[in-house]
């Protein structure tokens, strides 16, 4: 079905497509059976000839630099923030929509910043960039979760934690943290590789993501607190982060005290949580009762579970939530932005 002949399946790039996330889209493309006339995989020329198959065909991935985004309606772009700087305002001028992964154009005020169960409607247009960006991997589920909160009661404060897996450096972080995790269990206290994450992350946690900013955050914790206020529409939103990275190979968790306006019932938040689009609350305490990266379920679900009423300030809460990066925090997250496109006829 998703090789579509028909005129208005669009054509399609996948720029980045040997990637963590480039092949986590053809991963969708496939299961959710997205429809495109053709499917084009690019990636640098390191990677140009390589043979991926997408439902059931092989194609030979075509190098960036010489490909021509004329022959495409649409393009994803999940190759690193300078290839999208550099390469996605020509495939815009070449014709193409691009909807992108990277941190190159979140914050420009002509390309909108969109979670499709939050700002869907900001995909009624066409967007004056052409490029329409994909949020942090760690904004997304936190902001699926803060619009109904906001909504209802009204937020003052969000403080929030990260646990962030190897698999956000894609396939170098994962293939580190696997050969670190066997080096060290062989040789406890020799040298375990320290490049993609410093230092090493095997049995380790490193309160660092991203580069470290003279405010003394670093940029992915700047990201979470910028994007959840353009995502929601609240520009004094006041959302602090303390990113971490944890020895987990894939899906990040978040520990967030969210304190309110008004008073919280717990019950009410329960309900209201588990009524959202693609949200699991797993609402018992339990071991198991509560989501964690090996155990979740539905990747394709934000998991959420340890809700706790402070009863000291019942005007706040704990929550605990989990949710697949590559997926929902990129790749899941860029398709349903182009389905959400194709259903308004706006591609
Ligand atoms: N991993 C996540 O959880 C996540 C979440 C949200 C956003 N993102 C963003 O998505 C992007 C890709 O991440 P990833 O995790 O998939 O990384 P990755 O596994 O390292 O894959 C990088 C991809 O980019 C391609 N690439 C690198 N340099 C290129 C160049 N100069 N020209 C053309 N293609 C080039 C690589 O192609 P070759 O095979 O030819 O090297 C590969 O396909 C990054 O910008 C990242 O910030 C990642």
């Amino acid at each position: 079905m998703p090789l579509t002949p028909s005129d208005t399946a669009p054509r399609i790039a996948l720029v980045g497509a040997t990637g963590a996330v480039g092949t986590t889209l053809i991963e969708l493309i496939e299961e959710r059976g997205f429809p495109y006339r053709e499917i084009h995989l690019v990636a640098s020329a390191r990677s140009a000839g390589r043979e991926l198959t997408v439902d059931g065909r092989s194609y030979r991935v075509a190098a960036l630099d010489t490909f021509d985004f004329s022959t495409v309606d649409l393009a994803f772009f999940s190759a690193g923030g300078s290839v999208s700087r550099k390469w996605a305002p020509a495939a815009v001028a070449q014709g193409a929509l691009v909807i992108d992964n990277t941190n190159a154009f979140r914050m420009d005020p002509a390309t909108p910043l969109v979670v499709p169960q939050v700002n869907a409607h900001e995909l009624d247009r066409r967007p004056d960039s052409g490029i329409i960006a994909n949020p942090n991997c760690s904004t997304i589920p936190l902001v699926r979760l803060l619009r109904p909160i906001e909504d209802r009661w009204g937020i003052r404060q969000a403080v929030v934690s990260t646990y962030q897996a190897a698999s956000g450096r894609g396939h170098a972080g994962m293939a580190e943290l696997r050969e670190a995790t066997r080096v060290t269990l062989e040789n406890p206290t020799g040298d375990a590789p320290a490049e993609e994450f410093t230092p090493t992350l095997a049995f380790n946690v490193i309160p660092f993501v991203d580069e470290l900013l003279e405010s003394g955050f670093t940029l992915e914790e700047q990201k979470m607190l910028q994007e959840s206020r353009k995502i929601l529409g609240v520009p004094h939103l006041d959302v602090t982060t303390t990113c971490v990275r944890v020895p987990v190979v894939n899906c990040h968790s978040e520990a967030a005290w969210i304190e309110c306006a008004d008073v919280v019932d717990r019950d009410e938040l329960v309900r209201l949580l588990a009524a959202q689009p693609e949200v699991t609350v797993h609402d018992r305490d339990a071991i198991g009762g509560f989501p964690t990266p090996r155990t979740a379920g539905d990747p394709d679900h934000v998991h959420v579970g340890r809700i706790r009423v402070a009863p000291h300030n019942p005007r706040g809460f704990w929550l605990w939530l989990v949710s697949d990066n590559l997926r929902i925090g990129a790749a899941l997250n860029a398709i349903q932005i182009a389905e959400a496109l194709t259903e308004r006829g706006t591609l």
